[in-house]
Formats: C-alpha cells, sequence, structure tokens
C-alpha cells in the first residue's frame, strides 16, 4: 500500500470511529476537508438507515455534500448549541491544540467547535505532533485590512504569506482572504492565538485552542483517543 493510499484508509477509520457518538435526534457540526468528508459520507449512509439528523456546514462545499446525500442543513446563523462536531485537523497535540484551516474554513468551523458540546476531531497519525507550528497558521483576513494585518504580523516576527489559488487570489466563503503565517515551533501557542485575536481585521485564525473534546487518530491498525 503506498503512503497516500495507507493515510486515506487512516482518514477513513477515524471517521467511520467517531459517527458511533452520533445520536438521534442530534444537531451535528459537519467539518470541512478529506478526513471529514469520510465523517460525512459514513453519516449519510446511516441516514439513509433511518438515523435523525440536522446538521450545520462549516463550508459551501460540505453543505453541498451533505444535501447530495440527503443530510438536512439548518443554518448556523440561528444555533446557540450544537450536539457534537466532527472535523479535522492539520496539526494536534496530546493536550488537544490544533491547527486548522488548511482547506480555507477555518471561521466556520471555530464557530462550529465553539458551539459544540461535543467537538471531535478525527485524524490519521501524521498530523500529531509535539509542538504545534510546522504547518503554517492560516489566519482569514477581512480583504481592506490586508496590509494591516499583514505587517502586524510581521511584528510578531511571523513571516506571513498571502494564500494564492492559481494566479488570483484565493478567497474564503466568507468572502475573505487568507493569510498563512509561520511563526516556528511554538512554545506557547495560547499566547499568540491571543495576540492574534487582537489584530483589528482578523476574523479568525487557525489556532484552536481548548476548543477540542476528543481527538480520534487511526494508525491504520488501531484507533487512538486523545481527551
Ligand atoms: C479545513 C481544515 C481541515 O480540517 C484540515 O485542513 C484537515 O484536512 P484533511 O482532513 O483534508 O487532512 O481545517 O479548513
Amino acid at each position: 500500500m503506498n503512503d497516500e493510499t495507507q493515510q486515506n484508509k487512516e482518514k477513513q477509520a477515524a471517521a467511520i470511529a467517531a459517527i458511533a457518538f452520533v445520536k438521534n435526534g442530534d444537531v451535528v457540526g459537519l467539518g470541512t476537508g478529506s478526513t471529514a468528508t469520510y465523517a460525512i459520507n459514513a453519516l449519510g449512509k446511516k441516514v439513509a438507515e433511518g438515523l435523525k439528523i440536522k446538521a450545520a456546514a462549516s463550508s459551501i462545499r460540505t453543505e453541498e455534500l451533505a444535501k447530495s446525500l440527503g443530510i438536512e442543513i439548518v443554518s448556523l446563523e440561528n444555533l446557540s448549541t450544537i450536539d457534537i462536531s466532527i472535523d479535522g485537523a492539520d496539526e494536534f497535540t496530546e493536550s488537544l491544540n490544533l491547527i486548522k484551516g488548511g482547506g480555507g474554513a477555518l471561521f466556520r468551523e471555530k464557530i462550529i467547535a465553539t458551539l459544540s458540546k461535543n467537538s471531535i476531531i478525527v485524524v490519521d497519525r501524521s498530523k500529531k505532533v509535539k509542538k504545534l507550528g510546522a504547518f503554517t497558521i492560516p489566519i482569514e483576513v477581512i480583504p481592506l485590512a490586508f496590509q494591516y494585518v499583514f505587517d502586524q504580523i510581521l511584528k510578531l516576527s511571523g513571516k506571513a504569506t498571502k494564500r494564492k489559488k492559481g494566479n488570483k487570489n484565493f478567497i474564503t466563503d466568507n468572502g475573505n482572504y487568507i493569510i498563512d503565517a509561520d511563526f516556528g515551533l511554538l512554545e506557547k501557542p495560547e499566547e499568540l492565538a491571543i495576540a492574534l485575536n487582537q489584530i483589528n481585521g482578523v476574523l479568525a485564525h487557525g489556532l484552536f485552542i481548548g476548543l477540542t473534546s476528543k481527538i480520534i487518530m487511526s494508525t491504520g491498525n488501531d484507533i487512538i483517543v486523545f481527551e
């Protein structure tokens, strides 16, 4: 089995393990990305078999996929709480802190994680790190504040790159830009998260601190749960 096939097998196994926590009547937060897609497909099968859920989507592509599978979508706008959410991550540590936003859906993903009573992250083992920060931190920025935010990141000693899609700017589902910021390996991710929150024009950043209930990681043969 090549590395990519093995990694996909791990993503799928973690996603399927997470689905077991979804109960009839739950409002479910749906993440974005390849691992979350395995979970959404598995949930779609359960819904076809009779599971009754409503779901809030973290991106337009997730909403479209869920609808195509017969999963009822509710708007995030009117939700005060979500029973359970299932999403992927770009990096995680055993202290349940994450970097997310590789797919650019970090703002809605963060709202969903914040509203969730049970926020489950599903990952293959390549996502586990001792310190966050090898993966650059996605930062969603309101376009008119782009240069200001870019300069503030440099002042915090980060290296900032505006995300592109081909030769155009990457635009999020919310109509904003993403800056991918490299701060090196993070000794104190909590402090950086607070500093980034304080920059006007930052809608959200990809450091998810204290927002996760459980991380389900597959190694291919085993499921390991961090909580
Ligand atoms: C999207 C995300 C994804 O969860 C993250 O990028 C992981 O993606 P994948 O499951 O494809 O490895 O945060 O914004």
